[in-house]
């Protein structure tokens, strides 16, 4: 399974900050907050790994990154996103790396601290279909929120104003290679974007949705109250001590 980064878009819930820099590209404690996700895509055993970024700082990534040796990879693809047509505007540019097969996506801003190896290895013997990882939060409104029954998934909601559960649809997302053509269907919601809430909620009508618990702590990162949570989070878990991905 091959691994995506999405770190578009232009990062405005974090003005000024991200006026001269990618959101991405931010420290989150000792690192660009870029190092997480990859570094969990890398804990679950991906090796090929495309980053989506776009904005006015592109080449910062390829500068910082370069072939992700500090992470023991031989290679990383880019690509780039003009504008900000969204999540799954963005997820369509690996429609050539995905190259048909399965793919693990992470949002840029994404930032755990257990692994998902195991859901990521269930999702590599899943047949077809997708797999989201939901955590239980106390601010659900702010996320896709999963509605269960039964042991399914069966509806997700974008920030819905009264939300069914408190299950959010975190940043991590597994999909078969039928994810593009479920982005080809999609029309843009009211904030003008091409939602992921829409794609996974295709594959929830389609039967083929699967999900399990994120283990340990989750938060994004892309707005300041988050920005300075991920740091605290980072800082009490690691304190500062080496971690995989150090060279
Ligand atoms: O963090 C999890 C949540 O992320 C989910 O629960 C929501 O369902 C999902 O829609 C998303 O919500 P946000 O509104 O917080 O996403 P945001 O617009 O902040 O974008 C998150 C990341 O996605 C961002 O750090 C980079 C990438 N992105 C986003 C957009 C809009 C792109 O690469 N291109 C884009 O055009």
């Amino acid at each position: 399974m091959k691994g995506v980064v999405l770190a578009g878009g232009t990062g405005s819930r974090l003005f000024p900050l991200t006026k001269i820099t990618n959101k991405h590209l931010l420290p989150v404690y000792d690192k660009p907050m870029i190092y997480y996700p990859i570094r969990t895509l890398v804990d679950a055993g991906i090796r090929d790994i495309l980053i989506v970024t776009g904005g006015r700082n592109a080449g910062d990534f390829l500068r910082l990154l370069a072939n992700g040796k500090e992470f023991g990879l031989s290679h990383i693809d880019y690509t780039y996103q003009e504008g900000e047509g969204g999540i799954a505007d963005a997820l369509n540019l690996a429609h050539h790396f995905a190259d048909g097969g399965k793919i693990c996506v992470i949002l840029g801003d994404n930032i755990i601290e257990r692994s998902i190896r195991q859901a990521a290895d269930d999702f590599r013997r899943q047949e077809r279909g997708a797999k989201i990882l939901l955590k239980e939060v106390p601010d659900a409104e702010r996320f896709g929120v999963a509605e269960v029954d039964g042991g399914r998934v069966v509806n997700i909601e974008e920030k819905p104003r009264r939300p069914k559960s408190n299950y959010a649809v975190t940043g991590i997302y597994m999909y078969d290679g039928t994810v593009f053509d479920k982005i080809k269907d999609l029309v843009p919601s009211g904030r003008g974007e091409l939602e992921i809430t829409d794609v996974n909620n295709a594959y929830i009508r389609e039967g083929t949705m699967t999900f399990s618990f994120l283990e340990g702590w989750w938060t994004d990162a892309g707005t300041f109250d988050s920005l300075l949570r991920a740091s605290n989070l980072v800082a009490q878990t690691e304190g500062g001590a080496p971690r995989s991905g150090e060279a």
